[in-house]
């Protein structure tokens, strides 16, 4: 059942959920991932609708996580203690309503009442809430491994409507994330996975730079451009091996890049860099009133 619409959608969210160390270790983003959990909490956010980067189907298919309970896959580097007894509440009435959301909106979209939740979403999770011994029920939804950048935009403008009741979109990716061209030797050896013994190369910094000025200085319709277009940046390979950890960028600019975003304030909120490569850029677009 629908609830009373709000005059103002709720932000959305892009969060660089980085390696997985960054449970373990305090960061900047760290800081902001728990300054905006406080601030749903405050706001009485009734439900989180997270795109992660490690789910994806094959074909044309996107499904929504629908078990009831869920489990969580183990995290490298990082002591169990840390996230085992973080209790993941999966929304499941909201689940379907995002299914039929989609299927209305022409996807084929189905349930998996089997997916366990994976780091990309739970270490997010944990960092907004644990501390406050708190939670929001959570709808996870998976990207296509087809990762057209469109398709997942689409997917951002089909659950857009919600922002207008007190949910939460969140994208949980990468601004730069490629495993391939990260430094890895400090964190294998030493658990350091801040360690910059060189300068990020500069196809990192280039295409760090694009992305923070696509998503700060368009709204509307305009961001939407801006950021599906960023595939076709000349140093986006480099900067995105693969491309999950970049999609869920393109559903939060479908999310947030209706017309009647036009003007909206779209903030770069903190950032770190994690082995010498990956910046963990972290945004929110729109603002809470
Ligand atoms: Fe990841």
């Amino acid at each position: 059942m629908p609830s009373a619409k709000l005059s103002h959608p709720t932000p959305v969210f892009f969060f660089s959920h980085g390696s997985t160390m960054m449970l373990g270790e305090d960061s900047e983003p760290a800081a902001f991932w728990k300054q905006a959990g406080n601030e749903a909490l405050r706001r009485g956010v009734k439900s989180i609708v997270m795109m992660g980067a490690h789910w994806e189907c094959v074909g044309d298919k996107i499904q929504v996580a629908m078990s009831p309970s869920p489990g969580k896959n183990p995290v490298a580097y990082v002591k169990r203690e840390r996230y085992e007894n973080f209790k993941l509440v999966p929304d499941l009435p909201m689940g379907e309503r995002v299914l039929e959301m989609l299927r209305k909106g022409g996807f084929n979209a189905e349930p998996n009442h089997k997916f366990n939740f994976i780091h990309d979403s739970f270490l997010l999770l944990i960092r907004m809430f644990a501390e406050r011994g708190s939670n929001i029920p959570t709808v996870l939804v998976s990207a296509n491994s087809r990762f057209d950048p469109h398709f997942h935009a689409k997917i951002g403008v089909v659950l857009r409507p919600l922002r207008y009741e007190n949910v939460l979109l969140i994208g949980s990716g990468g601004a730069v994330h490629n495993l391939y061209r990260n430094h890895w030797m400090q964190m294998v050896l030493y658990r350091d996975n801040f360690a910059m013994p060189q300068p990020p190369g500069e196809f990192a910094l280039e295409f760090r730079q694009a992305v923070e000025d696509a998503i700060t200085m368009n709204s509307g319709p305009a961001l939407r451009r801006a950021v599906t277009r960023l595939m076709k940046h000349p140093r986006y390979r480099e900067a995105h091996g693969t491309d999950e950890h970049f999609i869920p960028m393109c559903f939060i600019a479908g999310a947030a890049g209706d017309k009647a975003d036009e003007g909206t304030k779209n903030v770069m909120t903190a950032e770190c860099w994690e082995l010498v490569a990956m910046a963990n850029t972290q945004f929110q677009l729109g603002e809470w009133v």
